[in-house]
């Protein structure tokens, strides 16, 4: 038997409203602030990750889907969203657009990871990139946003995390002194800090090892190091936090796993989880642009893994609408009647209800449990009679109450009944 590949799942119906409903929420909050949608391909150039993403990245390294096509060319499956945005926005000439251009996406992102509660080789990442802009207030925008999101989601007890790892002009003073603060405990930290220290000191604060906590709670800080702009970024950025009365915390330790970020990074975390539980992450990347071969043009922007979100609504118990109304099931006797309800089924539609009908060649009875079974809210009973009388009967399955109507008045009559019970 064939399974799903390790690390992929089915999403199966019943799983379908979590993901419609966090879905809902994300183009809801994107409309408010201005956002449109943008949608890539799922596979791109390799390159275009290696030089977006960073070649020293847990990414590049270890995680791409990346392989050769039959014509020859190297492709990867998407690992993330950021690096096609920014291809996509120098391709289609959008810097003639006015700036910042504001876009979202939602989409599959692949990568070879160790599967576990959470973590998946394929997951689905609503995006948001605001492309063109360097200014702080367009990352409290960012922000507030996302924070939006999950708010609106329903979900509580979650805590923003933001830091400044600098720029280009500052960002080296700070490596330096990381580096020689680390030089002194080398052998006391884990193998994975050891080739961290060599090829990316920056991820030696994103260790997860209980060896290697007490050196990251007393390293030098990237807020302490900053260069003058930097600094004066950071400051506004707080201030508008604290005016759009968003509640943050500031860690030195978030520093995040793709090379492309300058100055502003975030993430918000569900309650009393580690740091592989993120629900949303992101930052500015000042550089990308320009590395991808394009003009010198900032972004800032998130993902935000749909699993994620889900894993938690269902933690928290939060009220997720169905995704189905409950249906109207259309009961026959004889296939006269099947041929008379299927009419009825096609005109019931058109008024926009869910009908099903119920399986032929059932009696009447077990035509009845289906439609207990499916839990229909009404069923419209056909027989002999009604079709000769052009009527329908009614049945309210809640209360087992039956009422007549004419063939031509059923439609208004259900619309009546299930508007009603849907406004209250
Ligand atoms: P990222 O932190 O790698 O950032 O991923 C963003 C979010 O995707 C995470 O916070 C998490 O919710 C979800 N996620 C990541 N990996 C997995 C996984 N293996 N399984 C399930 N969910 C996962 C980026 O991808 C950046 N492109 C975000 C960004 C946009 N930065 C600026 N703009």
């Amino acid at each position: 038997m064939f399974k799903a590949p390790r690390g992929t799942v089915d999403l199966l119906p019943q799983e379908q409203r979590y993901w419609r409903y966090a879905e809902q929420a994300a183009a809801g909050v994107c409309r408010r602030f201005g956002y449109q949608r943008l949608d890539t391909p799922t596979f791109e150039a390799s390159g275009l990750f290696v030089r977006g993403v960073g070649e020293q990245t847990d990414i590049v390294q270890k995680e791409m889907y990346a392989f050769e096509d039959r014509g020859g060319d190297l492709v990867t499956l998407r690992p993330e969203g950021t690096a096609p945005a920014c291809r996509a926005y120098l391709e289609h000439g959008m810097s003639s657009l006015p700036q910042p251009v504001r876009l979202y996406y939602f989409c599959p992102i692949f990568r070879y990871e160790r599967p576990q509660a959470g973590r998946y080789r394929e997951h689905h990442q609503f995006g948001v990139e605001a492309i063109g802009d360097g200014d702080p207030a367009i990352d409290a925008e960012v922000i507030q946003l996302g924070w939006s999101y999950a708010r609106e989601l329903g979900l509580g007890k979650l805590s923003l995390v933001v830091n400044s790892i600098g720029d280009p002009a500052c960002r080296p003073g700070y490596l330096q002194a990381l580096k020689e603060y680390y030089g002194a405990y080398l052998p006391h930290l884990c193998q994975d800090c050891r080739g961290r220290y060599e090829r990316n000191p920056l991820r030696l604060l994103d260790c997860k090892q209980e060896r290697c906590q007490p050196f990251i709670a007393s390293a030098p800080r990237s807020s302490d190091y900053l260069c003058d702009a930097c600094k004066e970024h950071w400051r506004r950025l707080l201030a508008y936090l604290d005016l759009l009365s968003i509640p943050y915390t500031t860690s030195h330790r978030l520093v995040r796993g793709l090379d492309y970020y300058t100055r502003t990074v975030f993430e918000i975390q569900p309650p009393d989880e580690g740091g592989q539980s993120t629900l949303l992450g992101g930052g500015r990347y000042d550089g990308l642009v320009q590395e991808l071969g394009g003009p010198p043009t900032p972004g800032i922007g998130f993902g935000s893994g749909f699993e994620r979100m889900v894993l938690n609504l269902k933690r928290q118990e939060v009220r997720v609408p169905e995704v189905l109304p409950r249906p109207v099931v259309i009961v026959h006797s004889g296939p006269q009647a099947l041929e008379y309800g299927l009419g009825i089924a096609a005109r019931l539609r058109k008024e926009s209800l869910t009908v099903i009908v119920a399986p032929a060649q059932r009696s009447l009875r077990a035509q009845m449990r289906y439609a207990s079974s499916v839990n229909a809210r009404y069923a419209v009973v056909v027989g002999e009679t009604e079709v000769r009388q052009r009527t329908g009967s009614v049945r309210d399955m809640d209360n087992a109450s039956q009422e007549e109507a004419p063939e031509a008045d059923l439609a208004a009559y259900l619309v009546a009944k299930v508007g009603l019970e849907q406004a209250g």
